[in-house]
């Protein structure tokens, strides 16, 4: 299967006809150069939380695709409001599509959903356990270390996506506990550089397990 790096926490799953976008803050995104236009075919796209960084252009790419959106109950109950496919899952939960699983999974963070001039609740922040043919995939969404990420060790992750940029969640310090705490096969770093308060080394971080690969943006790590 396909892992493309999108900046921050997005990125895109391909494994056969699944064709996937994990939170795709893509045209708004500081660091992003690969336009939501680029993808013409998606079939899913999951939402770890309400904020504008991680629903990005949800709405434009689910109306233009089709995709259907997977995420919480308060996200996918304001994405209706705009016309759009949605399925709620809450934490703790697993659904099955044609290629796999997904189990959504805690995480400690907020989730509110800026709307105009409005905040509304945005349910509780969440994270991914994917499991697409056989190949497990932890996208933790935005979270700080929990210590409950050393239960994933049983679920012997294949690739941790891990945020790195500190702030909003974990830092390099937090994030090099977090692959001890979950023991994944591959790390790929995630949620650094976008913003001036995520500034972070990815190069400083790989020092620290040779689990870790730092993708550029728009690049691809094939499982
Ligand atoms: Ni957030
Ligand atoms: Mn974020």
């Amino acid at each position: 299967m396909k892992i493309q790096f999108l900046g921050h926490s997005a990125f895109y799953l391909e494994e056969g006809r699944f064709k996937a976008l994990t939170d795709p803050f893509l045209d708004d995104s500081p660091i992003c150069n690969i336009s939501s236009e680029e993808f013409k075919e998606l079939t899913h796209i999951f939402l770890t939380h309400g904020h504008f960084d991680h629903i990005g252009d949800a709405v434009k790419l689910s109306e233009r695709t089709g995709a259907l959106i997977i995420s919480n109950k308060e996200i996918c109950e304001h994405l209706n409001l705009f016309g759009v496919k949605t399925q709620i899952i809450s934490i703790g939960e697993t659904i099955e599509f044609e290629y796999g699983t997904v189990k959504m999974v805690a995480a400690a963070h907020p989730s509110e959903i800026t709307h105009g001039e409005e905040m509304k609740d945005g349910g509780d922040a969440s994270g991914f356990i994917f499991n697409i043919n056989g190949t497990k995939i932890y996208h933790p969404g935005d979270t700080t270390l929990m210590e409950e990420m050393k239960d994933y060790k049983i679920e012997n992750i294949d690739v941790a996506l891990l945020p790195i940029g500190g702030t909003y969640t974990m830092d390099i310090v937090e994030a090099s506990k977090a692959i001890e705490y979950i023991d994944p096969k591959v790390v790929i770093p995630m949620h650094y550089n976008t913003f001036p308060v995520i500034e972070a080394d990815p190069y400083e971080f790989k020092k620290n397990s040779e689990k870790i690969i730092v993708l550029n943006i728009g690049e691809i790590y094939e499982i």
